[in-house]
């Protein structure tokens, strides 16, 4: 991406490294703003799509949802329905699609494809999860432990693969100033350059970044500890893949080592029994469903802050 794109699209969460805090603090103060958030249509007259090469549930939800009370146009594009891929570029498509709509919001396999549509599109594009990143979910999971600051300690947790979840995930703990210990099986390790990226805003924020192939080392007086699946969507093929994961579910043995407050968080969906057991996925101290529901939220501020940045700052004004 170019300096001009970059400010526009959002293709991984250090692309908003600088306004991170700041979009969640609003998402915070929207989802608390009640009826005062009524007449609050930034998005009106606007058309919004979303391309998905992938299922989904929470993000299309949260998208169609979001975007509608902000006053805007959903638009949900499933790629069976369109060209892309088919008979038509990306580069051919973002151009066309620039001309309808006012954001583009785009789930697909190969994180190149996603850096590609933005570099070609007019409108602000944003990465609904590639391969590589998933920057909304990491805003919803960051505004999720800030809900829960009373009770978090200083230290993410992170068990099971070097994945898209986790990538973005250590790009908004560190930013925030979060220490992040992970522990991977040998082989699925986080993307090498995602890690460089990472170093460098940890050697500005002073968070610690300590990765090993030891779920009990990662999680000891963790205050927050976060797993996905074992396999991720465009990986069937891989089946094997989860066999590397043994001693890497999260379970209650496994708990016992973090702080006794910790927070449980995980993307959704889970797959029960696998990466983490019943008792732990559904006790007190999971979180899985506030960062499910902060999916919506934290994109209602993404979605204002890139589409309509003026009516964004106005809004924190009035707060
Ligand atoms: N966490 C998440 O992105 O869920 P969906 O795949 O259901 O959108
Ligand atoms: N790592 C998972 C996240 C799903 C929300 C995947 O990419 O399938």
């Amino acid at each position: 991406m170019n300096e001009a794109e970059a400010k526009s699209s959002l293709m991984a969460i250090d692309d908003i490294s600088d306004e991170l805090a700041a979009i969640i603090d609003w998402a915070i103060a929207f989802k608390h703003g009640g009826d005062f958030n009524l007449d609050f249509k930034p998005l009106e007259g606007m058309s919004i799509g979303s391309i998905y090469e992938k299922p989904s549930t929470r993000t299309r939800v949260s998208f169609e949802v979001g975007v509608s009370r902000l006053g805007g146009q959903p638009l949900t594009l499933l790629s069976n329905d369109i060209q892309l891929g088919k008979s038509e570029s990306i580069a051919d498509t973002a151009a066309v699609l620039s001309r309808f709509l006012d954001g583009i919001t785009y789930r697909c396999f190969n994180h190149a494809d996603a850096v590609e549509l933005a570099e070609h599109a007019t409108v602000p594009v944003i990465n609904a999860l590639s391969d590589l990143h998933h920057p909304c979910q990491a805003a919803a999971d960051l505004m999720t432990i800030v809900e829960h600051g009373d009770r978090v300690n200083g230290h993410i947790a992170w068990v099971g693969d070097g994945n898209n979840v986790f990538h973005d995930l250590l790009l908004a703990g560190i930013t925030l100033g979060y220490d992040v210990h992970y522990a991977t099986p040998v082989g699925f390790e986080p993307d090498k350059s995602v890690m460089g990226r990472a170093r460098k805003i940890a050697a500005q924020t002073g968070a610690a970044i300590l990765g090993s192939n030891n779920p009990v080392e990662a999680v000891s007086g963790a205050g927050v500890i976060y797993t996905d699946i074992f396999v991720s969507m465009g990986e069937e093929h891989m089946e094997s893949k989860a066999n590397a994961f043994q001693g890497f579910q999260v379970n209650k043995e496994l708990v016992a080592h973090a702080d006794p407050d910790c927070l449980f968080m995980h993307c959704l969906p889970a797959h029960r029994g696998e990466e983490v057991t019943d008792v732990v996925i559904d006790s007190p101290n999971s979180v899985v469903f506030d960062q499910a529901e902060n999916r919506m939220w934290a994109q209602m501020s993404l979605l204002t802050y890139l589409c309509n940045n003026d009516a964004w700052h106005a809004y924190k004004e009035l707060e």
